[in-house]
């Protein structure tokens, strides 16, 4: 069997398919939400700060458990101790559990890119969205669709699916945020956004907002559910990480502040609510779309690169519980998708339904969606990281010295994988979760 795990062809696949993971619907679609619904510019000064003191930490990590180990998420953990089983198990089930909630807003841009054909006019966008995602029929057949996609993909192999999609695609995506943040930076009251943005009003500093950030800073990089585990696990020996981590870090970031400089400036030009919640993105670029010239045309481009942001990170997603059922239950990855598939769909449909008819049905005051996406990055994957973190840095003892020329940063690294970054985690889950 191990002999026939798959293999990245070349470290540039490797790098692409990693930054394919992370930038995705967490940089477009979630990154400006929360930040809308905690504070804004604090929220981004926080979460920047999480990410390039702390984040790489367990990043690096989880990539180099996932090559040394050469194996899926649950055989992992299970070869440092067989007693740190259940620790990798946690990893494929968190995926799963995004998957419910992931590939419904995935199911959100297959809508808005149908609707780029019609020339349909929509005198509100907002009742337009909440009316869409109340359709029990509309949205349950988008996430079934969305996520077949994504199997369809995940089907044909790694090289060949995974390789596929992420080469051409997010170039283009860069080129097109840049002409639509060009746009909004010249709208009117444009400076506001860029206010809100930007320049911290400490006051709306409490202690959730660290732990969203947390949150936030782990699903954009995609840490914390052994997406990338088990992309490291696919690498040869010969291929170095320490790029690789730095470039998703650059990237993603990148696409996360371009989201925001192209929202926000929007939704006070357009005098909508920043901290309205998961629609916010999806109200606010219709509007844009609405006002350029040719706009049916701009943004039926925008969601099809989109789409190939988020069918890159699905497919990422869904691969750690594929990879798991296939090396544990020693089936084929079809077999291994054709269950998948029907695992997923049966979460997400309540999920998809939780915006409409189950909108009543609640857990801990939240509706199955946002329970899903708050448990997920909120909790499971800081719960993750800090497993990891202690698994890599105590049991499987790796050791900065072995890729970090620098002595004191490796040093550095080497304390914040076993001490700092366990203890800041730690204390984020008690101060945002008391
Ligand atoms: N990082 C992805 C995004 O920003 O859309 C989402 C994601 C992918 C989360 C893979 C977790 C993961 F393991």
């Amino acid at each position: 069997m191990e002999n026939n795990r798959p293999s990245w062809t070349s470290r540039l696949t490797f790098i692409l398919a990693a930054v394919g993971s992370a930038v995705g619907l967490g940089n477009i679609w979630r990154f400006p939400y929360i930040m809308g619904q905690n504070g804004g510019a604090v929220f981004l000064l926080v979460y920047l700060l999480l990410i390039l003191t702390i984040c790489f930490i367990p990043l690096f990590a989880e990539l180099a458990m996932g090559k040394i180990t050469k194996k899926e998420c649950i055989g992992a953990y299970e070869s440092v101790n067989p007693k740190f089983k259940f620790l990798g198990f946690l990893n494929p089930i968190t995926g799963i559990l995004i998957s419910s909630f992931y590939f419904i807003v995935g199911g959100w841009i297959i809508n808005y890119i149908i609707n780029s054909f019609s020339n349909q006019a929509v005198s509100n966008y907002g009742d337009y969205f909440s009316s869409f995602i109340q359709n029990p029929l509309l949205s349950c057949s988008y996430t079934i669709l969305f996520l077949f996609v994504c199997i369809f993909f995940s089907a044909r192999g790694v090289k060949k699916g995974i390789e596929f999609a992420n080469n051409v695609l997010m170039p283009l995506f860069a080129v097109i945020l840049v002409g639509l943040i060009i746009f909004s930076l010249n709208l009117p009251n444009a400076k506001l956004g860029l206010e809100y943005m930007f320049k911290p009003d400490f006051t709306k500093i409490n202690a959730q907002m660290f732990l969203a950030a947390l949150g936030q800073a782990l699903f954009t990089l995609s840490i914390g559910m052994g997406a990338l585990l088990t992309y490291g696990s696919y690498i040869s020996d010969d291929k170095s990480i320490t790029k690789s981590t730095y470039t998703i870090i650059f990237s993603d970031t990148l696409f996360a502040l371009m989201a925001g400089i192209m929202i926000f400036p929007a939704i006070f030009s357009f005098g909508l609510e920043p901290s309205s919640g998961a629609g916010l993105v999806f109200v606010t670029l219709p509007h844009i779309f609405s006002q350029i010239p040719h706009g049916n045309i701009v943004s039926l481009a925008f969601f099809v690169l989109l789409l190939a942001a988020a069918v890159t990170s699905g497919i990422s997603i869904i691969e750690v519980p594929i990879a798991s059922i296939i090396e544990r239950c020693k089936i084929s990855r079809t077999k291994a998708c054709v269950i998948l598939f029907f695992i997923i769909s049966v979460l997400a449909i309540p999920a998809a339904l939780s915006f409409g008819l189950l909108s009543e049905f609640t857990i801990y005051k939240k509706t199955i969606f946002d329970f899903l996406d708050f448990a997920t990055s909120s909790i499971l994957m800081p719960i993750n990281a800090l497993f990891l973190c202690i698994i890599t840095g105590w049991f499987l003892k790796i050791r900065g010295e072995n890729f970090i020329q620098n002595k004191f940063m490796a040093y550095l690294f080497n304390i914040g994988l076993k001490y700092i970054v366990p203890l800041i985690m730690i204390s984020l889950l008690y101060i945002g979760l008391k």
